[in-house]
């Protein structure tokens, strides 16, 4: 007999019947997606691995703990045989044969009346992927295939543009702390629909260089703000050009909302009702320490981290940061935006009781080809910045943390 192609169809679930005989690894691998779908899944099995015991005790699936029998399969819609016992296989196959229900056999493809695809997926599209016929099936490969379609459509490598829905207003993309790899992958999914890109001089630039010739890169830096604050002129270049009708990008170095000004932006965009979308980023307050070799917390060693702003002197009377506070705490202090105030900053600290002898780290250009770290403590730290030529941007990390890792970390 020749064999046809199997038939793709996606199943609509929710509240019907679907029975897994077999409590093993396969059913702990396919139960979550069906119990995903809305499935009232019921398993039947004398044992069942811890994860699917665990599926059972939160009610999420129920659990007949027995052997199959027949009549196990009445009323399902769908049935997973997967027992280790060849002969309970072959009765429950025939069993869904008679009741035409649809089966998989994790134990006989060529027995079964449907197949599991290798599934993924990607805002709101799943990629659902089988080999055409039985003699052709080869599970690796088409998880592979799986994998490239998902990945490719996730990092933007894969662009499907006639039936792309683009998210409509500005998408305000924290980009991490500069490694390009250190995006999100919604944020270079939406850097790869964008048609205008508005991008601070922090993050991850060298993406802007892979941005195809059409998309307009603006830098944030060089808007003209005439008669505007400068925050002011941004927000009126994102304003128009999503009037324009075009997809923005506004891309941050590392968290839209961590002194990245990102609520200014989203709330100027409400005021005028264009939709904005905000996808979070890796800070470079715990990532850039991490880069080099500084856990902001650590067990035995700091309970506690507390990021703060160092762009204005402790003694100035904009400063909104309780400095001889912050002295009093045992944690890690992790400080942005400080170089060029480091010293005063660690005069306070010092003077407010904090040890003179506590170890400080400065992380200049982290995640990037030029990172370097340049260590000091309270009493020197000053002094080392001018003498090393620490130049910003850094993170500044004080505390006991700074001396529990390996200098270099991969
Ligand atoms: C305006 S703040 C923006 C912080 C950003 N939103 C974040 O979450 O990382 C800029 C400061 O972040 C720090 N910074 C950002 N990226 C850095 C990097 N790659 N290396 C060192 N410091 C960085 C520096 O302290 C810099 O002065």
């Amino acid at each position: 007999m020749a064999e046809h192609p199997a038939y793709p169809v996606g199943l609509r679930l929710t509240g019907r019947r679907v029975v897994v005989l077999g409590g093993g690894q396969v059913a702990q691998r396919r139960l979550p997606a069906l119990i995903a779908a809305g499935a009232k899944v019921h398993l039947v099995s004398p044992e069942a691995t811890p994860s699917v015991e665990a599926m059972a005790d939160t009610g999420e699936i129920t659990w007949s703990r027995r052997r199959y029998e027949d009549g196990d399969l009445a009323e399902a819609w769908y049935a997973l045989i997967a027992t280790s016992d060849a002969a309970a296989n072959v009765a429950a196959s025939a069993e869904a044969e008679r009741l035409r229900v649809w089966c998989v056999r994790s134990d006989d493809a060529d027995a079964a009346t449907a197949w599991t695809p290798a599934t993924g997926h990607s805002e709101g599209v799943t990629v659902a992927v089988l080999t055409t016929n039985a003699k052709g099936r080869d599970p690796r490969h088409t998880a592979a295939i799986r994998d490239a379609v998902v990945e490719g459509l996730r990092d933007g490598t894969l662009v499907a543009p006639h039936h792309r829905v683009r998210t409509p207003g500005v998408a305000l993309v924290g980009g991490g702390p500069g490694d390009p790899d250190l995006i999100t992958v919604r944020g270079r999914r939406l850097l790869a629909e964008a048609d205008v890109v508005i991008a601070d001089r922090l993050g991850p630039r060298d993406l802007l260089a892979e941005l195809p010739p059409h998309v307009e890169v603006i830098d944030a830096a060089k808007i003209p703000y005439g008669r505007f604050m400068a925050q002011e002129a941004i927000n009126n270049a994102l304003i128009e050009h999503a009037r324009q009708g075009k997809s923005v990008v506004r891309l941050k170095g590392g968290d839209p909302f961590v002194f990245g000004r990102g609520m200014e932006e989203a709330q100027a965009l409400a005021e005028v009702g264009i939709p904005c979308t905000v996808v979070p980023g890796i800070s470079s307050s715990i990532s850039v320490p991490g880069a080099a070799g500084i856990p902001v917390t650590h067990r035995g060693v700091a309970h506690e981290f507390t990021v703060v702003s160092g762009h204005v002197a402790p003694d100035d009377e904009r400063s909104l940061v309780d400095w001889p506070a912050l002295a009093k705490l045992r944690g890690t202090l992790v400080i942005l935006m400080g170089v060029d105030k480091i010293g005063k900053i660690a005069d306070t600290l010092v003077a407010h009781g904090k040890p003179a002898g506590t170890p400080v780290a400065l992380v200049q250009e982290g995640t990037t080809a030029a990172q370097r770290r340049v260590d000091a403590t309270l009493a020197t730290v000053a002094e080392t910045v001018r003498a090393q030529d620490v130049k910003p941007p850094a993170v500044i990390v004080i505390g006991a943390v700074v001396d529990v890792g390996p200098q270099t970390f991969e």
